[in-house]
């Protein structure tokens, strides 16, 4: 199927499975491994879950082929794809390269931990069932002032090493032997974490939907997890996309990436939450759930520190294909925009993207009492203004702009290459960019902005 035509100037994605485990390796990451398990046990289970899968719909599915669309149609990343098309439209490609940016900084400190947790599996620290006992480690690690930066410099490294050695060969090579391995991974440890004892409650809480605890703060997260997790509303899919052949099917596609995407955070969370109930967890104890109850559950496996490490690593993995592309969005711009030399540049973010996320780091220990947007920590407010504020702004705009603004005939036609690819959902989808998607991103908009101001 690698019929993608060789745009000579810019190169293009070698075949059509690389596009798809590039983008896949770009959406599947922490988002779905850490934090889409520890919001489904914040938000009431699975409550949590089908609000977020209608939102991927309704929305998600949206987005993902619009930006794709616009990506491809102007063959260039966020900031010229909207110039090409309407020149006072640049700013809104900005605002996604800078979110994403502002997202690199703390994600960073996350890879750290995990990586620290490599490092602890193989020292073999974790022969404890014991919640509170590793409670207590987690919480040690990531208070101390020295050590996780230590870690997050290591992780800013590796993603710096592989943005600056190009992405083709390293990256796209790696992501089709690892990312089926992490998948097989999950699997192994989902059959251990559903057959424990006690897990059933921890089923049942992922399986039955308690309706009372749907309420806005429900929607407004799962919709940000929408984006976060499929990397939307930051500009990744649309530089993604701007290396795609004008015969790809596009819908095809659009819908396959969130697929692989809600596969991944679906498996992470039937690995985790389970567990959580049968070792006698608290589900809604945020994000130190992954790094307390699965060192339970491998404590529990036969073989389990051996399978503790290779978890850790195909979830470093996941991380690090998720902060190349991260990364990878400010480097394009201040490559094709302010003419710097790739290296230059990659060096340059990357060490201030490190700073930015120093006291981000802190802000679990020493730091935390320090509080910016609405008495959070540096770290929440960080996540807050990229996530909550940036994200679904950029999104909103890329609706409109496709919507209402360039013309859904023109989108149209270039997501079904004139007229020559099925599109079965093609009146879905042109509502939900025009009503759709921008109600709904616009209210959740509004909702963060209101708590900005209580
Ligand atoms: N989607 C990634 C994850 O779920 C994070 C990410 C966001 C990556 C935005 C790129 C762009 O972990």
């Amino acid at each position: 199927m690698s019929e993608l035509k060789n745009n000579e100037e810019r190169g293009s994605w070698g075949s059509r499975i690389g596009f798809i485990l590039a983008a896949a390796g770009s959406a599947v990451g922490l988002g779905n491994v850490w934090k889409f398990p520890y919001l489904t046990g914040e938000y009431g289970g699975a409550v949590f879950i089908v609000t977020y899968i209608v939102l991927l719909v309704l929305v998600g599915f949206t987005i993902m082929l619009a930006e794709l669309v616009l990506g491809r149609h102007s063959q260039q990343g966020p900031v010229g794809a909207y110039r090409a098309i309407k020149q006072k439209w640049a700013w809104v490609g900005a605002i996604g390269i800078l979110a994403s940016y502002l997202i690199l900084t703390y994600y960073s400190v996350i890879g750290g931990w995990i990586i620290k947790y490599i490092v602890s599996a193989l020292s073999g620290n974790f022969n404890t069932t014991d919640t509170e006992a590793l409670g207590g480690i987690f919480t040690t690690f990531i208070g101390q002032p020295f050590e996780p930066l230590v870690y997050h410099a290591i992780f800013m490294i590796m993603t710096l090493g592989i943005v600056m050695g190009g992405i083709q060969g390293g990256i796209e090579k790696a992501s089709k032997i690892l990312m089926p391995a992490l998948f097989i991974i999950l699997i192994a440890v989902v059959i251990r974490a559903v057959t424990l004892p006690g897990a059933a409650a921890g089923l049942e809480y992922m399986l039955k939907p308690d309706w009372s605890k749907l309420n806005i703060k429900t929607i407004v997260a799962a919709l940000v997890q929408v984006f976060f997790s499929l990397s939307l509303g930051m500009g990744v899919i649309i530089t993604y996309g701007s290396y795609l052949g004008k015969g790809e099917n596009l819908p095809l596609s659009a819908v396959q990436i969130p697929l692989l995407d809600s596969a991944a955070a679906l498996l992470s969370a039937f690995a985790i939450l389970p567990a959580v109930f049968a070792l006698g967890y608290n589900p809604s104890a945020g994000p130190g759930l992954l790094f307390i109850t699965l060192p339970g559950v491998f404590a529990k496996m036969p073989m389990g520190s051996f399978f503790g490490v290779l978890f850790f690593v195909f979830v470093l993995f996941a991380a690090v294909s998720s902060s190349i592309s991260l990364l990878e969005a400010a480097v394009t711009y201040f490559v094709d925009e302010h003419k710097w030399e790739r290296r230059k540049a990659t060096i340059v973010l990357g060490l201030v993207a490190f700073l930015i996320g120093v006291p981000s780091s802190l802000a679990n220990g020493t730091f935390g009492g320090v509080t910016f947007i609405n008495g959070m920590n540096f770290f929440d407010s960080m996540s807050f203004f990229a996530e909550n504020l940036l994200l679904p702004l950029s999104a909103f705009m890329l609706s409109i702009f496709i919507g209402w603004v360039w013309g859904i005939d023109k989108a149209v036609l270039e997501a079904t290459n004139n007229g020559k690819v099925k599109f079965g959902f093609e009146k879905i989808w042109t509502f939900s960019i025009k009503y759709i998607a921008p109600i709904a991103i616009g209210f959740i908009l509004l909702q963060n902005v209101i708590t900005l101001f209580k």
